[in-house]
């Protein structure tokens, strides 16, 4: 199935009204921006899953499935307990895509990826194990998804991420920012974001990622004085 620029602009159109309406009914604390930044992270997914499904050499159908499917992925972010959202959003899409018309089955693939792509993981069963049964259990579209979900928490994306939630916080030192990137726990959280990583093209890109990461806090750390050396004192007469 071939999806024409005017159905990708009325699904676009759909998702960015629905994520501004329903960040606002959560919360109206910065609902714009939270809005706009759910909206951008699923531009990246969409990203993502096209260059994985380049890499995997999949069907043309089921790149419509994926480009939807990213658009979509997050549409039930404010509504429920974040552990539903995929769920959740599996029926809105569905109820959307049924509404303009596309066949049910294409629907359905679509919606099985939007459901599948949040997985609750247990800290007492080894990554692997669990790893191994979500892949067992998903569709194409969806462990690509996946991926493509991971791959906006690896890299770049991460780094601006982390930067701005600092900022947030009311926090705008330069050297607070750099200690913060380079503390250990932002990088050990992507390699363990990389464990989850179900593709080759995925774990291609995310290896990448993550050695561009390394090189980036190599390089705060070359470049940025993260410490002070000279204690501030009280004033002294000369
Ligand atoms: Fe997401
Ligand atoms: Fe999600």
């Amino acid at each position: 199935m071939h999806l024409t620029d005017e159905q990708m602009q009325r699904a676009a159109d759909f998702v960015r009204s629905y994520l501004r309406r329903t960040a606002l009914a959560y919360s109206p604390h910065n609902a714009e921006a939270r809005a706009k930044n759910r909206w951008q992270h699923s531009l990246n997914v969409q990203k993502n899953i096209r260059a994985l499904a380049d890499g995997e050499g999949i069907p043309s159908d089921a790149r419509a499935v994926c480009d939807l499917a990213a658009l979509f992925h997050d549409i039930d972010h404010y509504t429920v307990d974040y552990e539903y959202h995929g769920l959740r959003g599996a029926e809105t899409t569905t109820r959307f895509l049924i509404s303009e018309g596309y066949p049910p089955q294409f629907v359905e693939r679509v919606a099985e990826a939007v459901r599948r792509h949040h997985n609750e993981f247990d800290d007492d069963v080894p990554l692997e194990e669990q790893m191994r049964a979500i892949v067992a259990n998903a569709s194409l579209e969806a462990r690509l998804l996946m991926d493509a979900e991971t791959l906006d928490k690896i890299g770049i994306s991460n780094i601006v991420q982390s930067l701005l939630t600092l900022g947030r916080s009311g926090n705008f030192q330069v050297n607070t920012a750099a200690r913060e990137l380079v503390s250990g726990f932002p990088l050990e959280r992507a390699h363990l974001w990389y464990q989850t990583l179900v593709t080759p093209t995925g774990r291609r890109i995310g290896a990448q990622r993550l050695a561009f990461y390394e090189q980036v806090l190599a390089q705060i750390e070359a470049e940025i004085v993260t410490e002070d050396p000279y204690p501030e004192r009280e004033p002294q007469d000369t």
